[in-house]
């Protein structure tokens, strides 16, 4: 049975969903949801598991089972068929979920994200981070991972967001955060399939990602059919964190089509 999870919901109108990145919770998207929100959108964002409010009973949280938790909840919202935005990891469960239930799914919002599986080199990074949390929690994530996430430009202008995000991921979950890392690291390759994606799909990356870089954006681009690319420059792996507005215009302009 698919597990549960605790969501948040604002606004009411057109269901837009929004998945969001490793290790943080739906509270991501508050900038996106109020916005949104305040355009007619209804805009619903879960927490997977062992992330924010949902609770965890698993060692390892495939890409799939997200996915499938994501279908309860549309079924638990009586939505048929909604936008489905991700940032990261959730733009890895967003192509787990387009592939597995295509129908219920209008458009797609991928953000910071890659379509291919993780190197031999990025899994035995992941299973040594596994290692290192146990040894000292979460200051293996934010030693090893939050360097690399923050643009130079947001380290140099914007220690607020730098602090906000070293709070969050010393507050995160240690048994959701090493599930999730389990579960990218054997996530499957959707590279051959994206061609299969019959879906305006609208691609969001900072360009100065260091962890999705413009490599993985042209390999969506170039592979989906109907896509679209917005860079944002100066801008790090959590761009809707980074420039809040120019993603929301980006969304905006994207779903003024629909
Ligand atoms: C994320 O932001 O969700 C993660 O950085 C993704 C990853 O580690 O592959």
């Amino acid at each position: 049975m698919a597990k549960k999870l605790y969501y948040e919901e604002y606004g009411t109108g057109r269901p837009i969903i929004l998945l969001h990145a490793f290790p943080l919770s739906s509270s991501m998207w508050k900038a996106q949801a109020e916005f949104l929100s305040s355009k007619n959108w209804r805009v619903i964002t879960p927490d997977f598991p062992g992330f924010g409010d949902s609770g965890i009973d698993s060692d390892v949280s495939r890409m799939e089972d997200l996915a499938q938790s994501v279908a309860t909840l549309f079924s638990q919202l009586n939505i048929e068929r909604a936008i489905l935005g991700g940032l990261s990891m959730g733009g890895y469960v967003a192509l787990n979920f387009v592939r597995m239930f295509a129908d219920k799914v209008e458009a797609l919002i991928l953000a910071d994200t890659n379509a291919a599986a993780d190197t031999a080199e990025k899994r035995q990074s992941r299973i040594e981070l596994v290692q290192g949390i146990k040894e000292k929690g979460s200051d293996a994530l934010i030693d090893e991972m939050l360097p690399n996430l923050i643009s130079n430009f947001a380290k140099k202008n914007n220690p607020d967001l730098v602090e906000r995000l070293e709070n969050v991921f010393k507050k995160a979950n240690d048994r959701g955060v090493m599930a999730a890392l389990l579960g990218m690291a054997e996530r499957q390759d959707h590279v051959e399939k994206l061609k299969d994606i019959d879906k305006p799909t609208l691609l969001i990356f900072g360009e100065d990602d260091k962890i999705t870089n413009l490599e993985a954006a042209m390999i969506l681009k170039d592979n989906i059919p109907n896509a679209e690319l917005i860079t944002i420059p100066d801008v790090g792996h959590y761009s809707n964190l980074e420039n809040p507005s120019a993603f929301n215009n980006a969304m905006a302009d994207f779903l003024n089509r629909f």
